[in-house]
């Protein structure tokens, strides 16, 4: 089955998560962050995750930026970092995360080879249009779709479907890019083709389907789906 769109998470597949904290660690008053920033990027983002599969299960959505709050303010307070001025600093720099290095090239390689190109994204539009807008990558981005429109967080059905509503395609004519196991493994029990980012050299996710595909970077992503 030929591609058709290519369909990419957004964090931690084109955004560096991490980059806030490593970037707040360097601003000003950023000592006591220097020591401890992987921790909190990892603790951040764990915690961001859990909350939006718990609020999916318990049907309690609320937007994933107010998600990403509650996840930092969990994080800050294992770490016992008490400063509000760094909370505003690492939320504003989450709002301005850079794409890895790799994207634009890979995204504009895509275009040209004639595919649509989109995010399906547990982030809110305002989220995802800032990050977007940071990493300038909008001219090589067909869409951006979030699950605001359904009120329901990955991996659930629903939000996979936007994919068919938004562009127009069958399930087996998107090859789906995550560095997400999860959302990989579940896109691909729902019909994507799909391809794992691990780009943390992880082990494999034990729920949905096996990926079709394991890359470490999205550098020959292009390639990859010409093959597919
Ligand atoms: C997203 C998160 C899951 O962008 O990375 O949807």
């Amino acid at each position: 089955m030929t591609i058709k769109a290519c369909v990419f998470d957004a964090y931690g597949t084109l955004f560096d998560v991490a980059a806030a904290a490593r970037e707040a660690a360097k601003a000003p008053g950023g000592e006591r962050l220097a020591e401890c920033w992987p921790q909190l990027a990892e603790i951040w983002r764990l915690k961001q995750l859990e909350y939006s599969w718990l609020r999916a299960v318990a049907d309690d959505y609320k937007p994933f930026w107010e998600v990403t709050q509650d996840g930092l303010d969990y994080a800050l307070a294992v770490l016992k970092i008490d400063d509000p001025a760094m909370r505003e600093t690492l939320l504003g720099l989450y709002q301005k995360l850079s794409a890895y290095p790799e994207v634009p090239a890979m995204l504009a390689a895509l275009k040209t080879a004639g595919y649509s190109t989109a995010i399906l994204s547990n982030g809110s539009d305002d989220m995802l249009n800032a990050a977007i807008n940071s990493a300038k990558i909008g001219n090589v981005l067909d869409a951006s779709i979030s699950v605001e429109a359904v009120g329901v967080f990955k991996p659930h059905r629903k939000v996979y479907d936007l994919v068919g509503a938004r562009m127009d395609v069958q399930p087996a004519e998107v090859a789906f890019f995550s560095s997400n196991c999860w959302d990989a493994t579940h896109a691909s029990a729902y019909g994507f083709q799909t391809i794992w980012v691990n780009r943390a050299g992880a082990p494999l996710d034990y729920v949905g389907s096996a990926p079709a595909h394991i890359v470490s970077d999205l550098t020959e992503a292009a390639a990859l789906v010409e093959g597919m």
